[in-house]
């Protein structure tokens, strides 16, 4: 039995949370929900976006499944999914970007996975004002050695353990040369390790146009935390978007998955939210605790409902179904 923290969030994320637990528990999967509160419900509840308990109980289990979250626009609090990174360490960000059979998208056979170094760079919140006028503004970027060495290890693993031929670093290095100077040069040194997998860099802007002209020549991507940002959104829109794309945020002895979309309040509680990127995110976590078999068998199940139960699907991906619909279609693959 595994131990899950689940985290359900708010808007759409309790509805999400309950197709996906009731589709890995109809699969076999043998884990232990233990549901916690955080994000605006919890403000609102609690006093606290992210209550001690909800720390607490990550922290004893080391691994949590988590739906969107609401972040207050200007005042209130700071971002809950910023603070749980920071707070556990999960450096390495990592976004699958698989084509799927029966979505709408002008790109066929794209299959790569950006990992996004997930706690420095430009994000680490070092901004000021130069002038009292404030009229001109400073941010400050930071890369190190020990950071980059291990999200750019994590890939060459990831690769690694699942075959992938080729990794591809995206850098500045022509412009800002210390910082993301010392990623390429990092990159490069830990290339030497792994002399079976191809190594390339791409200077950011020539990978953007890449990835729009080219995506199936990318396998496995590595960059910096504001790139990678932008590239792994890019990526979800090569595929179908942000709705059917997964993400796991990945530490030395703590992991978190999550759904990249937002709460979207506008179909909140209409039953009408598509689950497949937490489904996709829940998917990465069984692979995380070994349970390879159990996440192809899901896999599988959801390319046969969109191939050939579109009807059921929700209709963000052109169907004419609702949540309900598509899980029940996804469970039935699995009792049968
Ligand atoms: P959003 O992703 O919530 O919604 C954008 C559009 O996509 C909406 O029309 C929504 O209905 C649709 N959509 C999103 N997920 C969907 C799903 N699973 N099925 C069907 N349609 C879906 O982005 P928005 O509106 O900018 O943000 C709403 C709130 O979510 C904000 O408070 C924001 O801070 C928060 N947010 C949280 C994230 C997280 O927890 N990881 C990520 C992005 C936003
Ligand atoms: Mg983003």
């Amino acid at each position: 039995m595994h131990n899950v923290v689940l985290i359900p969030g708010d808007g759409i994320g309790k509805e999400i949370t309950k197709s996906v637990t009731k589709i890995l528990d109809t699969a076999g999967a043998k884990i232990n929900w233990i549901e916690c509160k955080a994000g605006e419900g919890a403000n609102d509840e609690l006093g606290t976006p992210l209550p001690e308990e909800t720390i607490a109980a990550v922290k004893e289990h080391r691994i949590a499944l988590k739906g969107p979250l609401t972040t207050p626009v200007g005042a209130g609090f700071r971002s809950i999914n910023v603070a749980l990174r920071q707070q556990f360490n999960l450096y390495s960000n990592i976004r699958p970007a698989r084509s799927l059979p029966n979505i709408d998208s002008p790109f066929q056979g794209v299959d790569l996975v950006l990992f996004r170094e997930n706690t420095q760079g430009l994000y680490i919140g070092k901004e000021h004002w130069v002038d009292k006028e404030e009229t001109h503004a400073e941010s400050i970027a930071v890369v190190t050695r020990e950071a980059s060495e291990k999200i750019i290890t994590a890939a060459f693993e990831y690769a690694k353990k699942r075959g992938r031929k080729k990794i591809t670093l995206v850098h500045k290095a022509n412009i800002l040369k210390l910082t993301t100077g010392l990623f390429l040069e990092i990159g490069k040194e830990i290339a030497q390790n792994y002399p079976e997998i191809e190594f390339e860099d791409l200077i950011v802007d020539n990978m953007a146009m890449q990835m729009v002209m080219r995506p199936q020549q990318f396998d496995v991507i590595v960059t910096t935390n504001l790139f990678g940002d932008i590239l792994s959104d890019l990526a979800s829109g090569l595929v179908g978007g942000l709705g059917v794309t997964g993400a796991a945020n990945i530490g030395d002895d703590a992991a978190m998955f999550e759904a990249v979309h937002g709460s979207a309040p506008d179909i909140a509680g209409k039953g009408l939210a598509n689950p497949t990127a937490l489904l996709f995110s829940a998917l990465m976590m069984l692979e995380y605790l070994g349970e390879d078999r159990l996440a192809e068998k899901i896999r599988s199940a959801i390319y046969t409902v969109l191939q050939e139960h579109k009807k059921e699907c929700t209709q963000d991906i052109g169907g004419e179904g609702n949540t309900e619909s598509y899980t029940e279609a996804i469970c039935k693959l699995l009792r049968d």
